[in-house]
């Protein structure tokens, strides 16, 4: 039996710190209400010359680094994004081209928005569980400041841009045990970012129906870790951590009561850094195992849901 296993984590988080006491010098809001309805205290932002690519590379070095694997032995890279340095190429390729990759391995990105990191485990496990590779980096990167509308109190409070990444390489111990992911599109105008290039249309930035979303959100999740447990034939009990997609503290907070985990078994980062989309799951896992808490041999549950509605959540043995 092959298994994917995590070797190595990495992440990154722009030096530039906006906490939440400036953005009530933007919009009508308050330290306490942002903090009260999300968790959050603080966001990154990148420069203005620094992007997604960028800073997806300088998770996915130290990734690398921790996994004591040069660039070009990988044999494929994905890059979960949303928000791609460019509409061509793919931000993995740019990606390969900033780190010298040139072994002509595949590399590819994947779209699924704040799921897109559990999209990309899959295709990762998928790949390396069928003999196609050995090891794959995978990276979840995100620049949402710039398609925020930084007047519109109802999002701008909510996001900020990071990177995370994790290399995984085949390996006969456990490993990924499962993967489960959903989509419904008919939800797609609830959170999205109505303009693109075939359907030129309103301006970019995100828009969101925030209490829809929230009501979907605590119900997948209690329907999506029930799943992924049977599944695996696991139980609540055996999980040592929750590594939650890191959109709001009251929707973990509800998935971790749901699976009757106290909150010191879940790895909480959204106060530090906002909604990151696809790059807050690694940037928590990363965050976990190199402050000591993860250790190997722990099961963890990875859950995310975002835009499409796309959700998805693996179980994997670090
Ligand atoms: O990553 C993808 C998944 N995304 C999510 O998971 C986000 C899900 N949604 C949420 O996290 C929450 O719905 C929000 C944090 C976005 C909003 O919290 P809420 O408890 O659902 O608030 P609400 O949208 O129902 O708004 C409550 C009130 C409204 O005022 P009225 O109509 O009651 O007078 C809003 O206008 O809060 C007002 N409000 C604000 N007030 C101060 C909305 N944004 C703000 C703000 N500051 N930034």
């Amino acid at each position: 039996m092959i298994y994917s296993r995590i070797t190595g984590t990495g992440s990154y988080l722009p030096e530039r710190i906006m906490p939440n006491s400036e953005l009530t010098t933007m919009v009508d809001t308050s330290d306490e209400w942002i903090q009260s309805r999300t968790g959050i205290k603080q966001r990154h932002i990148a420069r203005a010359d620094e992007s997604t690519c960028d800073m997806g590379a300088v998770a996915a070095t130290r990734a690398l680094q921790s996994a004591g694997l040069e660039p070009n032995q990988l044999d494929l890279v994905l890059f979960a994004t949303s928000t791609p340095d460019q509409i061509f190429p793919s931000t993995a390729c740019l990606l390969q081209r900033q780190l010298e990759i040139t072994n002509g391995c595949p590399a590819f990105d994947v779209q699924a928005v704040c799921s897109g990191f559990v999209y990309g485990l899959t295709i990762a496990d998928k790949f390396i569980k069928s003999g196609s590779a050995k090891n794959v980096l995978l990276i979840g990167a995100d620049c949402l400041s710039k398609i925020v509308d930084w007047t519109d109190r109802s999002t701008c409070v909510l996001f900020g841009d990071g990177a995370g990444a994790v290399v995984l390489q085949a390996s006969t111990e456990p490993g990924v045990y499962s993967t489960v992911l959903h989509a419904n599109g008919a939800y797609a105008n609830m959170l999205e970012v109505p303009c693109g290039v075939s359907k030129p249309g309103e301006e970019r930035f995100i828009k969101m129906q925030g209490s829809d979303v929230f009501k979907f959100a605590v119900a997948a999740m209690d329907e999506l870790v029930e799943e992924v447990l049977v599944t695996s034939a696991m139980q609540k009990s055996d999980l040592d951590w929750l590594i939650p997609h890191q959109a709001n503290q009251r929707i973990i907070t509800a998935t971790a009561k749901k699976l009757n985990m106290p909150m010191s078994k879940v790895i909480m980062t959204v106060e530090e850094h906002g909604n990151t989309s696809a790059a807050s799951i690694p940037l928590a896992m990363d965050t976990g195992i190199r402050d000591g808490r993860v250790k190997p041999g722990q099961l963890l549950l990875l859950e995310a849901i975002g835009g499409g509605f796309a959700w998805g959540a693996v179980l994997v043995r670090y």
